[in-house]
């Protein structure tokens, strides 16, 4: 009887799998240049502009930003230094807070100075907009909050943000010193694929 066809289509696909790389000599690599267009990456980077404002909402029965970490009471400073803020912060189109949301920035901020208001922020920004819905971009950097404009570093990116970098510009558009509040403009210049 002769072998049927499958059995042979099998027993050369078993050959084909012992007899790859993957399984000899090689299968102990960690790491290996590959070719960049299994990835898509065959068009040129693209460089794109977001403008948004990020709303620091403290007070109020629903705050999106809360103290998580207060300021140790050890470290005597006007700064708040070592104080850490977990946020979920609406990004609207306008500066009102009822104008279209396109995202959140989630992450924290922590007071990282003792002798000026400087924040580490660490956040990552989460699009819901369009085709930038479900795509992230993450932004580490330093934030003097008194500065007129503020410059932080994008590190990444998810989604269509594969490979991101770029910077962020922050500039407050309104604050209530009493509770914290604040509205800051963000304009975010990335490039990605
Ligand atoms: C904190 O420092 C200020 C001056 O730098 C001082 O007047 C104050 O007593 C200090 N407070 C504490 C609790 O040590
Ligand atoms: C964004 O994507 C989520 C999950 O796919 C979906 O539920 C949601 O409706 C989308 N939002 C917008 C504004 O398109």
């Amino acid at each position: 009887m002769p072998t049927p066809y499958y059995v042979l289509t099998f027993s050369f696909f078993l050959f084909l799998l012992s007899s790859h790389p993957l399984n000899g000599q090689e299968d102990t690599e960690f790491g290996h240049a590959m070719d960049r267009k299994l990835l898509g990456l065959k068009r040129k980077e693209k460089l794109s502009h977001f403008k948004f404002y990020w709303h620091d909402i403290l007070s109020g029965k629903n705050p999106t930003s809360v103290a998580v970490v207060p300021p140790p009471l050890k470290v005597n400073t006007t700064t708040a230094f070592g104080l850490v803020n977990m946020m979920d912060n609406p990004l609207t189109l306008g500066p009102q807070l009822s104008s279209k949301l396109v995202g959140k920035a989630q992450g924290f901020y922590a007071s990282a100075s003792q002798t000026e208001i400087d924040l580490l922020m660490a956040m990552n920004l989460a699009f819901t907009e369009g085709k930038y819905n479900g795509s992230t971009i993450t932004i580490l950097g330093r934030n003097c909050i008194f500065n007129k404009v503020r410059e932080m570093p994008v590190i990444g990116g998810s989604g269509l943000f594969r490979f991101a970098r770029g910077y962020a510009e922050a500039k407050t558009h309104w604050i209530d010193l009493k509770t914290g509040d604040a509205t800051v403009e963000y304009n975010v210049y990335v490039m990605h694929y």
